[in-house]
């Protein structure tokens, strides 16, 4: 349960966030399961300002931590016996069918017994499997709350509704849900260290009638997420929304020969009043540019001007914001 309180801000108002941001990308997915308590409290003493819960609802309406509402890649309920009858050969979400154990057929309480593994397991620490749980949203605005009053540090929730639509046609509508959780925690208000984000514009809309809390439209690699990219989208998304939350390649294009293009994407965001964050930063050299470190891979985004960063590895990118911050003219 969310434990009762209310944001009292420090004398002299509430302390700003850095910039650019550190998101801790699902917490910190590099070194510990993702969308666990232990990750995100992780991901915050590796340096990220921010942690990123993506929510998924329970059969009984509560918003879980989890990237996906199929449990089945990284939870430990495929081989629960007494949940064996919840399988599903077949369900759609979003146009596509999925086989698996899905997040909306469990209680809270059953979803209380499960535990977490390694999304990447081929890849990744996979020591943790078995041993952490899923959190609620309430118990990551605690975990936020008490580690920012214990460090000092201002840190914030970045919260992704993750398939609002199919959700909504289940009866498990997550914008109400989400704005209230937040307000109960303390969280409301333009000023609230809150980004709510969502790659579904019509969700974000609603959101935008329902809480005065910042928005950022997410920019996927596909077409259609695309379009935001152009000038009448982001014209319509700064109607809206505070920001934009953008697949990278969207923003920057590495060559083979380490060179590097601008699309111009960020000057267009920027001059309408947009925030950009990008995602999303891995340090494993399958998903770097060719002949490019995590580390220099980071300092073109923040050298571009980006406002934030989400990464697997929040301590990577919380040192090269360090070494990029070292390296511009001190302020006159
Ligand atoms: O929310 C930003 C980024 O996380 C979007 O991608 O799939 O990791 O949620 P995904
Ligand atoms: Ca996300």
């Amino acid at each position: 349960m969310l434990a009762a309180c209310a944001v009292t801000p420090p004398p002299g108002g509430p302390v700003p966030l850095p910039a650019p941001l550190v998101i801790g990308h699902r917490g910190a997915p590099g070194h510990l399961p993702e969308h666990t308590l232990a990750s995100y409290r992780l991901a915050i003493e590796l340096g990220a300002d921010c942690v990123e819960p993506d929510l998924v609802a329970t059969r009984d309406g509560a918003l879980i931590a989890r990237h996906e509402p199929n449990l089945s890649e990284t939870t430990d309920v495929a081989v629960r016996p007494e949940f064996r009858d919840r399988y599903r050969a077949a369900h759609a979400i979003d146009g596509a069918s999925q086989a698996g154990w899905f997040a909306s057929d469990f209680t809270l309480a059953e979803i209380r017994t499960l535990r977490a593994r390694q999304a990447l397991p081929e890849l990744r620490f996979t020591g943790a499997d078995g041993r952490l749980g899923i959190p609620t949203l309430e118990e990551v605005i605690d975990l936020v709350r008490t580690t920012s009053a214990a460090a000092g540090r201002a840190l914030c929730l970045y919260p992704e509704l993750k398939h609002p639509a199919y959700h909504r046609a289940l009866g498990l509508p997550l914008e109400e849900a989400v704005v209230e959780v937040l307000a109960r925690g303390g969280f409301d208000g333009p000023e609230a260290p809150v980004f709510l984000q969502s790659f579904e514009r019509s969700s974000l809309e609603r959101l935008d009638r329902l809480t005065g809390l910042r928005l950022v439209q997410l920019v996927g690699s596909d077409e259609a997420s695309g379009a935001f990219a152009s000038a009448a989208g982001l014209d319509a998304v700064a109607g809206y929304a505070d920001g934009i939350g953008v697949w990278k390649l969207h923003l920057l294009r590495p060559g083979p020969d380490g060179s590097v293009r601008s699309t111009g994407l960020i000057e267009a965001a920027h001059a309408r009043g947009l925030l950009v964050h990008a995602w999303t930063f891995r340090s494993e050299p399958r998903w770097l540019p060719p002949g490019l470190g995590a580390a220099d891979e980071l300092r073109l985004f923040f050298e571009a001007g980006v406002d934030g960063v989400f990464a697997d590895f929040p301590g990577e990118a919380h040192a090269a914001r360090t070494q990029f911050l070292l390296g511009r003219p001190a302020a006159p």
